[in-house]
C-alpha cells in the first residue's frame, strides 16, 4: 500500500511552494485544445493559494530536447490558468527556466500569489535528472509538491532530481488520487475485479496483462491484441491485425489464466471489413470464421453482451484500451457498449489514460466513472505493477 505524505499533511503559510504539474496538453497553433489536464491540476493549486502558500506552478511541455523552442512555451498555460483560477498568474519567461525573471519574480511573491515558470525541458539537464538544474529548482522554494501524475513513470529533474535537495516532498491532491486508485485499488481490489484490456497490441501491454493476472478474477480481452490470443488458440483471423512473435507469449498466459483460475475472456463474435475504412462494407461473424481476405475491427453484439454481463457485479473494474477502431463509427460500437456497460455499474470504475480515457471523454460518459487517469505511460506502468519514480521520490506519511 503506498502511503505518501500529501498537501493536507503540510502548513504552507508564508512558504514558497514548488507544484511540479503536468501541463503537457495539446497545443495548435499556441491554443490549447483540450485543458483537462490544467482542469485537474486545480484543486491543489487552490488549497495551496487558500492556505496562504506562494505558489511556484512547473511543468513540461512537449519534447523541446532541452533548447528553448517559442512553440513549446508554457505563456498560454499561464494564461490559460489565470482564467480557470480567476487571478494573475505571472508567467517567468526565462530560456533557463530558473533565471532572473523567475527569480525576481518569487521574490516579489505575496502569500496567496502564483508564479509559472517556462517549460522545464528547455534545460537539457532535466530528463537527464541532472543535480545542477535540481538544485536551482530546490532553490526557489521551501516545500515541494509533486500532482505530475503524468510524469511520474519518468526521473527528472522536476519530479525527482528536486526533492534531494529540499526538507519536505509530498503529493497533491490528483497524484493521491491516481495512487489511491490505479495503485491501491488495483493492488488491494474489492472483488470481483475484472480487468479489460484492449488497444492494438499485445506487445505494448505484455507486462500489464501478467501483472493484471495475478490479481484479477476475470480479465476480459478485445480490441486489435485479441487477434492474437484467437490466432494462438488455432482461429483463422484473416489480414486482422497479428503479433506473430506474440504467440507463444499469448499461449503462456492462456495457460497462466487457467492455472490461477482466472476466467479469460475472448471475443465471441467479430465484425470484420475487406478494407481498414469505415466506408468499408462489414459484416458480424462468429468465433473462428473471419475469411482470408478480413480483417477484425470490432467486438460484435454477442461479446458485447457477454462483456457487460462480465462486469455488471464487479466491485472494480478498470479497462485500458479501445475494443475496436473507435476512431471510425461503423467500428467504434464495441467501446461504446463497453464504456456503457461500465457506466450503469456500482462498483468502482477505473480508465487507464490515453486511447481508453479519450473514448470515454469523447463518448460522453466521464462523468459516470470513479476514476479516469490523466497519465497515458504513467497509467500503463502503475498497472504493470511498477514502481513510479515520480511517485517513490515523495516522503513517506
Ligand atoms: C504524457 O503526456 O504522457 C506525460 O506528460 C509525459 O510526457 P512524455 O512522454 O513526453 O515524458
Amino acid at each position: 500500500m503506498l502511503n505518501k505524505k500529501s498537501v493536507d499533511d503540510i502548513n504552507v503559510k508564508g512558504k514558497r511552494v514548488l507544484v511540479r504539474c503536468d501541463f503537457n496538453v495539446p497545443l495548435i497553433d499556441g491554443k490549447i485544445t483540450d485543458d483537462t489536464r490544467l482542469v485537474a491540476a486545480l484543486p491543489t493549486i487552490k488549497k495551496l493559494i487558500n492556505d496562504g502558500g506562494k505558489v511556484i506552478l512547473c511543468s513540461h511541455l512537449g519534447k523541446p530536447k532541452g533548447e528553448p523552442k517559442p512553440e513549446l512555451s508554457l505563456a498560454p498555460v499561464a494564461v490559460a490558468l489565470e482564467k480557470l483560477l480567476g487571478q494573475p498568474v505571472k508567467f517567468a519567461a526565462d530560456a533557463t527556466v530558473v533565471g532572473e525573471n523567475a527569480k525576481a519574480a518569487v521574490e516579489a511573491m505575496n502569500d496567496g500569489d502564483v508564479v509559472l515558470l517556462e517549460n522545464t525541458r528547455y534545460r537539457a539537464e532535466e530528463t537527464k535528472n541532472g543535480e545542477e538544474f535540481s538544485k536551482e529548482l530546490a532553490s526557489l522554494c521551501d516545500v515541494f509538491v509533486n500532482d505530475a501524475f503524468g510524469t511520474a513513470h519518468r526521473a527528472h529533474c522536476s519530479n525527482v532530481g528536486v526533492t534531494h535537495f529540499v526538507d519536505t516532498a509530498v503529493v497533491g491532491y490528483l497524484m493521491q488520487k491516481e495512487i489511491d486508485f490505479l495503485g491501491n485499488a488495483v493492488n488491494t481490489p474489492v472483488r470481483p475485479f475484472v480487468a479489460i484490456l484492449g488497444g492494438s497490441k499485445v506487445s505494448s501491454k505484455i507486462s500489464v496483462i501478467n501483472n493484471l493476472l495475478e490479481k484479477v478474477d476475470t480479465l476480459i480481452i478485445g480490441g486489435g491484441m485479441s487477434y492474437t490470443f484467437m490466432k494462438a488458440m488455432g482461429e483463422e483471423v484473416g489480414k486482422s491485425l497479428l503479433e506473430e512473435d506474440y504467440l507463444d507469449y499469448a499461449n503462456q498466459m492462456i495457460a497462466k489464466a487457467k492455472e490461477r483460475g482466472v476466467n479469460l475472456l475472448l471475443p465471441v463474435d467479430t465484425v470484420v471489413a475487406k478494407e481498414f475504412s469505415n466506408d468499408a462494407p462489414f459484416r458480424t461473424v462468429e468465433r473462428g470464421e473471419i475469411a482470408a481476405d478480413e480483417m477484425g475491427l470490432d467486438i460484435g453484439e454477442k461479446t458485447q453482451a457477454l462483456y457487460a454481463d462480465a462486469i455488471k457485479n464487479a466491485k472494480t473494474v478498470v479497462w485500458n484500451g479501445p475494443m475496436g477502431v473507435f476512431e471510425m463509427s461503423n467500428f467504434a460500437k464495441g467501446t461504446i457498449a463497453v464504456a456503457e456497460a461500465l457506466a450503469n455499474i456500482e462498483g468502482t470504475t477505473i480508465i487507464g489514460g490515453g486511447d481508453s480515457a479519450a473514448a470515454v471523454n469523447q463518448l460522453g460518459f466521464a462523468d459516470k466513472m470513479t476514476h479516469i487517469s490523466t497519465g497515458g505511460g504513467a497509467s500503463l506502468e502503475f498497472l504493470e505493477g511498477k514502481e513510479l519514480p515520480g511517485v517513490a521520490a515523495a516522503n513517506d506519511r
